[in-house]
């Protein structure tokens, strides 16, 4: 019997890419997420300044709070949720598959914690008043500590996305050499810094709206000093970070990211400063307004570029250093009874070899390999590259100088990718005739069109449709 790849079908978006398709549903998510979980730090802090000041002012203040957390949070991030177990599903199920089969019981375990911080909310929402301080604290508290704990069982599961951290990992495969890896406790300590900083900026749309005037500079300082403190603490946290990533993050991160996002960050950076030293400053002249601006601005500016990098920096894999973006398995992992696929598709190549691959596909000839080439493009490239040259994702044919020479796109290909020169790309060892078929199609999206599909599109008057 033939071997086959254990791949899935492929989840082609024109344009954006799935890529982006994840990273919106992330970047609003991540944004939802850390709000909930700082601001639940925020409510245990302020709930016992009321009770320790006696200044039952703040928990009127908490109550507003607490019912737009319920709806801006809680529902944007209880949606986003499962919207990126869907999309990174089909978008990467090879990478989604690897982290289940690491981390199982540490996601079961989150969502313990996940389901004890949305009763929190409501607790603390609606038992203001109706219970005794004493009890209210210690909800308060504990709302806060559940809160933090979904964020201490994620961290490890996207901290190993970067990489294992260790070699050991792959000889024992176990959860705990995965999970704590050598940058897990930075990772945690920038996320955690952030969630102070976002809720210092998201407490301020609720702050600017509250009557009475005392309590009102009170928590507008109070928003101010714990959004400084998050910014100090997350440059620091940052600095660590960079020290743990792996040699080929680094060097995309200083070669890609910082070019591309590197100012955006530091004006965004500066911004959040002046604004809070200044909210600090001036309380009173806090306006609703300028607070929702702030937090889109550090959604807009802060966490989308942070989401890109992230993905981009761990190129050319999705996770554990294992399984490549586009879904191929770069190395054996004795300890998960991983084979490595690059031996197989170097002697049978990936037409053969993919189960969803069409039937009359599997085998090139010259009538159907521009088609081929297209669906071997889309497997192969798709989860990096968009194929239209005005896509958003790193599009394939600026790339190559909108060459519509098949010789000259197929040296890249027998070159760099076969032997997988370049650090940010998979290595692709694919049979001669695929990399000719795949030459061929991304010729023909600069305009070069094939002899042999010039004649079967006047006889058959069909043309290639993608791998939907
Ligand atoms: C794991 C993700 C990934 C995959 C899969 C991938 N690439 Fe790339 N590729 C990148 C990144 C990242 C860059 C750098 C892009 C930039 O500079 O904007 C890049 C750059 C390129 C470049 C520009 C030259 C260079 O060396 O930087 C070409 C050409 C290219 N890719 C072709 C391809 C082709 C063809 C495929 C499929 C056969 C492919 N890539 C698959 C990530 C990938």
């Amino acid at each position: 019997m033939l071997e086959m790849l254990g791949l899935y079908p492929q989840w082609y978006v024109p344009g954006i890419g799935t890529a982006w398709v994840m990273g919106i549903i992330g970047t609003i998510h991540v944004l939802a997420s850390h709000t909930s979980v700082g601001a639940a730090w925020l409510f245990a802090l302020l709930a016992q300044k009321s009770v320790s000041e006696n200044k039952p002012e703040i928990m009127l203040y908490l109550k507003k709070y607490g019912m737009f957390l319920l709806v801006f949070s809680y529902i944007i991030g209880s949606i986003t949720g499962p919207g990126i177990w869907y999309s990174v599903t089909v978008a990467s199920p090879r990478g989604i598959s690897g982290l289940i089969h690491n981390f199982v019981w540490l996601w079961a375990s989150e969502w313990v914690f996940f389901f004890v911080e949305v009763i929190g909310v409501y607790a603390m929402v609606y038992l203001i008043g109706k219970i005794d301080n004493k009890t209210y604290l210690k909800l308060a508290w504990s709302f806060a500590l559940a809160s933090w704990a979904t964020m201490i069982l994620i961290v490890p599961i996207l901290s190993f996305m970067m990489w294992p951290g260790n070699d050991q990992w792959y000889s024992t495969g176990s959860t705990f050499d995965a999970a704590f890896n050598l940058n897990y406790f930075a990772h945690l300590g920038i996320r955690t810094a952030f969630m102070f900083a976002v809720a210092g900026a998201v407490g301020g749309i609720i702050a600017a709206t509250l009557k009475d005037r005392e309590t009102r500079i009170e928590i507008t300082r109070f928003l101010s000093k714990m959004g400084l403190a998050g910014m100090f603490l997350m440059l620091v946290m940052f600095m660590w970070y960079t020290a743990t990533l792996p040699e080929n993050a680094r060097l995309i991160m200083e070669t890609q990211m910082m070019p591309k996002y590197g100012s955006t960050l530091g004006a965004l950076l500066l911004a959040t400063l002046v604004y809070f030293i200044f909210t600090a400053w001036k309380p009173m002249y806090l306006r609703q307004g300028v607070a929702v601006v702030m937090t889109l601005a550090i959604g807009l500016f802060g966490l989308w570029p942070e989401e890109r990098s992230r993905e981009s920096m761990r190129k050319p894999y999705v996770a554990g250093q294992y399984i490549y973006s586009n879904q191929f398995f770069s190395r054996d992992v004795p300890g998960k009874g991983v084979v490595s696929d690059m031996p197989l598709i170097e002697a049978k190549g990936v037409l053969a070899t993919n189960y969803f691959v069409p039937e009359e596909l599997r085998k090139i000839t010259p009538e159907n390999q521009l088609r081929a080439g297209e669906v071997l493009t889309k497997i192969m490239c798709a989860n990096c590259h968009s194929v239209e040259s005005d896509g958003a994702l790193r599009p394939l044919p600026p790339l190559f100088g909108h060459s519509d020479e098949p010789k000259m796109i197929q040296a890249y290909l027998d070159g760099a990718l076969y032997h997988g020169k370049i650090p940010y790309m998979p290595r692709m060892p694919l049979p001669e005739d695929e990399r000719a078929a795949m030459a061929l199609y991304i010729a023909s999206l600069s305009g070069y069109t094939p002899p042999a599909v010039a004649v079967s599109q006047a006889t058959h008057s069909s043309s290639a449709k993608g791998v939907n």
